[in-house]
């Protein structure tokens, strides 16, 4: 749905569950997205939790799979929605680990952000990030640099 360079953001299907599942149960990766400690899940949990909530129709919210290459390397989504504020949360995981530190959270956070301030009217997006987590605390720099730049291009068209 939304197209980068190298990095397509679409929905999540059933077929990208069994790598899902790899990722959710990397330690890892679950400690690096930080929020909740390490658990173990099971295929028929994740299913499941796919199935009701497909079930209920409509649209999938703010939530994304990431593409490279035609491979499902991880998720993303804007969540924690304020339209008072028009602010929301952006969560980003890569959960193939051969795919860190090239870029690809980059690019992610990028059509990410164009997506929540151009299509979704938000006027600001947040990231909560470990602080031990070098490369998360570098994507939550270049967020802020994004949003003060989406701000002045915002105010700039209110002037004219
Ligand atoms: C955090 C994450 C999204 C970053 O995406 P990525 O594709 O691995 O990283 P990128 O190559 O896009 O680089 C992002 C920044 O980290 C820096 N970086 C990359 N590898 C690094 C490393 N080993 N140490 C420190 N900084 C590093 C890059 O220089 C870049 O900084 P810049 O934008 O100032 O140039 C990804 O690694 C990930 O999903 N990790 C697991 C879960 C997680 O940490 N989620 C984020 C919670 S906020």
């Amino acid at each position: 749905m939304l197209k980068g360079q190298r990095v397509t953001l679409r929905a999540i299907t059933r077929a990208d569950l069994p790598r899902l599942l790899e990722f959710n149960n990397d330690v890892e990766v679950e400690l690096a997205g930080g929020g909740d400690p390490p658990m173990p899940q099971s295929l028929s949990r994740l299913e499941a939790e796919f199935d009701q909530s497909a079930a209920q129709g409509g649209r999938d919210g703010g939530g994304f799979a990431i593409e490279v290459d035609g491979r499902f390397i991880g998720q993303c989504a804007l969540f924690n929605f304020d339209n008072t504020a028009h602010a929301c949360e952006l969560g980003i995981t890569i959960g193939d680990k051969d795919y860190w530190g090239k870029g690809y959270g980059r690019e992610t956070i990028s059509l990410l952000l164009d997506y929540a301030f151009r299509l979704r009217n938000f006027h600001k997006v947040w990231l909560r990030v470990h602080a031990k987590n070098e490369r998360g605390c570098r994507a939550r720099v270049r967020l802020c640099r994004r949003r003060t730049l989406a701000r002045t291009r915002m105010e700039q068209r209110q002037l004219r």
